[in-house]
């Protein structure tokens, strides 16, 4: 049996013929008011709902919900030192399997005992539970409707999964001016799905993708519907569906997509394969601090108008280490008669470098690709070194990518460009290795665990890697030199960890 729409917290159409178990039959009202209370901690009647903590604090049931410690799917976690057991109905009812604290018996739970150990914190032989195990005050039809919802949380699936398969979803333009390049990318997302599909698979299941086109009229719809029916969604090229991506992130949906962004994404799992502004210009800070001491000298960092405090907090954690260094506004440097110094760190629009003209006479300038861009030449002639920071450069002699472009021949399909095509590669490099590391017993939750916990990862263009609180992937940048009368970029680090 195969639910939809978990992930929305919906579960409509849901039929309850496995369930032998449960009388009265739980309707669909019940498991969903079920489902409240397992996710949030809330009665959907508005009951309050009273969690009786370790020394006998009482909570509000939102701030102990089953599911942050037992996980949405019921299977069990630990954190911080406490392990919350596997309570899918199968565990609870299985003799002798569970793994119990010293001294406990292993009878299977029933509807009685696993109200117990809810309301009253007994387990099924009538052990005490350890105090981790909060007392829930809940009482009459929520505590019906959450032991329904639990009696059937194990056959519960997140979309996508099948005992034999694993879809994954993706956004391509597959019309209008860029249809050579989404359908040469869906070639190579496809190419790199058979390839694990011929090694057996993972965890003894096969992956599709499920693709949808990005230039159609109602395409925000469509990438909505995707998340919905699909596991995880790998969007290597989707430009304008930006803000789409990151609502159905929002519906835990993992997205594993470029997006370049605002640093706070907050927890939704959108994890992105390319660096955020603040780790290029990390990337450059420590190119200025892998400098010999003598040529090093102080490194200004000159703060713009937008993200210059969120700048300043990342760079004051990391600088430290690095050297001499000291943060000055834009403004500041505008109005000053002296020298801005000689190594400087811009976050700033490319304006300032113009509106700072000659004061930057023999200084050492450090600059994203975005702070530099289109500065005409006459501005820089007078500037001594410049340094020039971009998110991402295509390998060259990667074996992984000429292999990807041969196959792209043989299937007379044109190349993407190859920033376009490292994207696409990443993508399913990290999807494989987070599928292949969340194990058969497969969930959105558990995949996006494991998506937290790639860490430095080979790919293409450079290592990835992610956490709890850290989406965007690639720490780091490709750095140029930029002859300043000509404006000619040459190759100086093709990747440059951030500081
Ligand atoms: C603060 C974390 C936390 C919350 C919230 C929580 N639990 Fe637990 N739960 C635990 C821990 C830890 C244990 C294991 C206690 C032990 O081993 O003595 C446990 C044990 C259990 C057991 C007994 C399992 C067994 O194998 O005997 C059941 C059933 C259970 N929890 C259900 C729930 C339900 C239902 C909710 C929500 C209403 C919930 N828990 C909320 C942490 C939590």
């Amino acid at each position: 049996m195969k639910f939809r729409g978990a992930a929305t917290g919906l579960l409509t159409g849901l039929v309850l013929a496995a369930n032998t178990w449960a009388a009265p039959a739980a309707t669909d009202a019940m498991l969903q008011q079920g489902e409240t209370l397992y996710r949030s901690g809330t009665s959907s009647r508005n009951n309050p709902v009273i969690a009786v903590v370790a020394g006998g604090t009482r909570l509000p049931g939102s701030a102990a919900s089953c599911a942050g410690c037992h996980g949405r799917d019921g299977s069990g976690r630990s954190e911080g030192g406490i392990t919350a057991p596997d309570i899918r109905w199968t565990a609870l009812t299985q003799a002798g399997t569970r793994d119990l604290a010293a001294g406990r018996s292993a009878k299977p739970y029933d509807e009685a005992t696993l109200v117990r150990a809810i309301t009253r914190g007994l387990d099924s032989s009538g052990n005490t539970l350890a105090a981790a195990m909060p007392r829930f005050e809940l009482y009459g039809e929520d505590l019906e409707a959450l032991s329904a919802y639990l009696k059937q949380l194990h056959l519960q699936r997140d979309p996508g999964i099948t005992d034999q398969r694993i879809v994954i979803g993706t956004v391509l333009p597959l019309t209008g001016v860029a249809e050579k390049q989404g359908r040469a990318l869906l070639a190579m997302l496809q190419a790199g799905i058979d390839a694990i599909n011929t090694r057996g698979g993972l965890h003894g299941r096969t992956i599709a993708i499920d693709a949808e086109n990005a230039e159609s009229e109602d395409a925000p719809q469509r990438l909505a519907a995707l998340g919905q029916r699909t596991l995880a969604i790998v969007a290597p090229y989707a430009p304008r569906l930006q803000a789409e991506l990151r609502a159905v992130a929002r519906q835990q949906v993992p997205v594993v997509a470029p997006v370049m962004g605002p640093e706070a994404q907050g927890l939704d799992p959108l994890f992105s394969t390319l660096p955020t502004a603040r780790h290029v210009l990390g990337a450059l800070a420590g190119y200025w601090s892998r400098l010999p001491e003598q040529e090093r000298g102080t490194l200004t960092v000159v703060l713009g108008k937008v993200n210059a405090e969120a700048t300043e907090e990342f760079l004051r954690d990391l600088l430290p280490k690095a050297g001499r260094y000291r943060f000055v506004s834009a403004q500041s440097l505008l109005d000053s008669e002296s020298a801005p110094g000689q190594w400087l760190l811009l976050e700033t629009a490319p304006g300032l470098i113009q509106q700072l003209g000659s004061k930057l006479r023999g200084s050492r300038l450090l600059a994203a690709s975005t702070s530099i861009a289109g500065v005409p030449g006459a501005t820089l002639a007078e500037v001594e070194r410049i340094v020039v920071a971009a998110p991402l450069l295509p390998p060259r002699d990667d074996p992984a990518m000429e292999k990807m472009q041969s196959r792209l021949r043989e299937l007379k399909l044109e190349a993407p460009p190859a920033l376009v095509t490292i994207q696409a590669m990443r993508g399913i490099a990290v999807m494989e290795e987070a599928l292949r590391r969340s194990g058969r017993e497969l969930s959105r939750e558990r995949l996006i665990s494991a998506l937290e916990n790639i860490s430095r990862m080979e790919t293409p263009g450079g290592p990835l890697s992610f956490g709890a609180r850290q989406r965007a992937g690639a720490r780091g940048a490709t750095l140029f030199a930029m002859d300043p009368s000509s404006g000619r970029l040459t190759l100086l680090e093709p990747w440059a960890p951030s500081l």
